[in-house]
C-alpha cells in the first residue's frame, strides 16, 4: 500500500529546520491562504476533513473548536500538547526536531480559525533538544516577521511561547496542562468546564496534540475532501505511529488510516527481530489494552478497528513484543510507571497505582497467592471511573488486559511461589 506523507513529507531533509528551507518546499503557503478565509470557513474546512486529535481520545478537530465561545471578551488561548510522555510514544518529538515550522504553521492556522492571538508550545520536560528545535524556529519566525503583529500584512496578531514542562506525564492531560502553565501543581481539574469554555486563567483556551496541529497545513492547502479521501470513512487521514520493541526496525511511520496491523509489522517495523515468534502489540501506547497475535488477523490501524478488536489507536505508541517476553514483567514495568506519575489529587489513584504495583510485583517476584489476583480485581474496581482524570482508568488497563490475555503466566508464578513455599516448609 502506498502511504501519503502529509507529516513526515520532509522530515529527512537535514535542512528542513531552517524557515527558508521550509518556505521552498512550500511551506507557509497555507497560512497565506488561510489568512484571506473567514476563520469559520476554516473550522468548517477542518470539521469537513474528519480529522481527530491525535493526542489519544480522537475527537473530531473542528468539533472541538466550534465549542470556543465567541465574543465573551475575554482572550482566547491555544495550547500546543507537546507533552508527549505516554510510554512508547515519540512522534511529536519528529516533528519538532525535524519539521517545527510545520508545528508552527499548524499552530498559526488553529489560532487564526479560532481567534486567538496567544499560543503556547508545552513541550515535554525532558525533550531538551526538540524544545531547542521549536525555540530556534520560532525565533526564525520572529525575525522574518511571520510571528508577531500584523502577520503577511493581514492585521493578524500572534505570539508563540515556547514552554518546557517538569517531566510529568500528568501535565500532558489538559487540565493538568493548563495547571502547571498557570504556576500551580499539575493536577488536573474536574470537567465540566471543559477547557474551550473555561480554560487557561479562565478563558476560552483549545488544547490540541502537535500531531493534530502538523495535519493543518496539509488539509489547508489541499482541501478537506482530498484528506478524507484517504484512510477510512470515520478514520480519515493518516496517522503517525512510533513503533519499538522486538521489531527490526524501530522508528517513526506515517501511514493511511486503515492499514492493517500485521502488515505494519511486516512491512514498515521489518518484521520480528531475530525472526522470533510476535506474542503481543500494544497498538496506542501503554494506557490501552493489549492485544494478542492470534488477535490481529484482520485488525486495522483506525479507531474503529482497534475498537471492536478491544483496544485503541491511543496516542499510536505501536509497542511489539516476541515470544521471549515475559508478560508479568512487562506488565510490573508499565504499574511501576503508573504508580510513579500518579499526581497524588485523588486517593483512589494515589494509593491505589502502588497497590496494584505492589501485588504485581509480588506475583512476579515469586510471593505471590491466588487471593492476589482477586485483590487486584477489588482494588482497580476502585479505582476506574472514581478518579478526577482518566489517569486512573488508564492505570488499571495494563494489569487487567495482560493479566485477561496472558492468565496463565500470572497463575504460573503463583502456582509456583505456592510450590517452594511449600517445599521450605517441609525443610
Ligand atoms: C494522563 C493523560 C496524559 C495525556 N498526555 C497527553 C500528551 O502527552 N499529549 C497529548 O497531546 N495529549 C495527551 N493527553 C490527552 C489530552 O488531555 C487532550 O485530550 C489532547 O491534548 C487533545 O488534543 P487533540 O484533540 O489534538 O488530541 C493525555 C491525557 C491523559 C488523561
Amino acid at each position: 500500500m502506498k502511504h501519503l506523507k502529509i507529516l513526515t513529507a520532509n522530515v529527512h531533509h537535514d535542512d528542513q529546520i531552517e524557515l527558508d528551507a521550509y518556505e521552498r518546499r512550500g511551506g507557509y503557503q497555507a497560512i497565506r491562504k488561510v489568512l484571506k478565509m473567514d476563520p469559520a470557513e476554516v473550522t468548517a474546512e477542518v470539521k469537513a476533513s474528519g480529522l481527530r486529535g491525535r493526542g489519544g481520545a480522537g475527537f473530531p478537530t473542528g468539533v472541538k473548536w466550534g465549542f470556543v465561545p465567541k465574543n465573551t471578551g475575554k482572550p482566547i488561548y491555544l495550547l500546543n500538547n507537546a507533552d508527549e510522555s505516554e510510554p512508547g510514544t515519540f512522534k511529536d518529538r519528529l516533528l519538532m526536531e525535524r519539521d517545527p515550522h510545520l508545528v508552527i504553521e499548524g499552530m498559526m492556522i488553529a489560532a487564526w480559525a479560532l481567534g486567538a492571538n496567544w499560543c503556547c508550545a508545552y513541550i515535554r520536560g525532558e525533550y531538551s533538544f526538540p524544545a531547542l528545535m521549536q525555540q530556534r524556529a520560532v525565533d526564525q519566525a520572529y525575525e522574518k516577521g511571520y510571528l508577531g503583529k500584523n502577520i503577511f500584512g493581514s492585521g493578524f496578531d500572534l505570539d508563540i511561547v515556547v514552554h518546557r514542562g517538569a517531566g510529568a506525564y500528568i501535565c500532558g492531560e489538559e487540565t493538568g496542562l493548563i495547571e502547571s502553565l498557570e504556576g500551580n501543581k499539575g493536577q488536573p481539574r474536574i470537567k465540566p468546564p471543559f477547557p474551550a469554555v473555561v480554560g487557561l486563567y479562565g478563558c476560552p483556551t483549545v488544547v490540541n496534540n502537535t500531531e493534530t496541529l502538523a495535519a493543518l497545513p496539509w488539509i489547508m492547502l489541499n482541501g478537506a475532501s482530498s484528506y478524507n479521501s484517504i484512510g477510512t470513512e470515520k478514520s480519515t487521514g493518516t496517522k503517525l505511529f512510533s513503533a519499538s520493541g522486538h521489531i527490526k526496525k524501530p522508528g517513526v511511520y506515517e501511514v493511511n488510516m486503515g492499514y492493517p496491523i500485521l502488515d505494519f509489522i511486516n512491512n514498515e517495523c521489518g518484521g520480528m527481530r531475530g525472526d522470533k515468534a510476535l506474542k503481543a502489540v500494544i497498538t496506542g501506547g501503554s494506557s490501552v489494552p493489549v492485544l494478542r497475535a492470534d488477535e490481529l488477523e484482520g485488525v486495522t490501524l483506525d479507531y474503529e478497528s482497534c475498537m471492536e478488536a478491544g483496544t485503541f489507536v491511543g496516542s499510536g505508541g505501536f509497542i511489539v513484543m516476541d515470544e521471549t517476553t515475559d508478560m508479568v514483567e512487562a506488565c510490573l514495568n508499565l504499574q511501576h510507571f503508573y504508580s510513579h506519575e500518579s499526581c497524588g489529587q485523588c486517593t483512589p489513584c494515589r494509593e491505589g497505582a502502588h497497590w496494584v504495583e505492589k501485588i504485581v510485583g509480588r506475583i512476579y517476584h515469586g510471593g505471590g497467592s491466588s487471593s492476589d489476583l482477586s485483590l487486584i480485581g477489588d482494588v482497580t474496581k476502585q479505582i476506574a471511573g472514581h478518579t478526577i482524570c482518566p489517569f486512573g482508568d488508564a492505570l488499571v488497563v495494563p494489569v487487567q488486559s495482560f493479566y485477561k490475555k496472558f492468565p496463565e503466566e500470572f497463575n504460573e508464578r503463583i502456582d509456583s511461589a505456592l510450590v517452594s513455599q511449600i517445599g521450605n516448609t517441609h525443610v
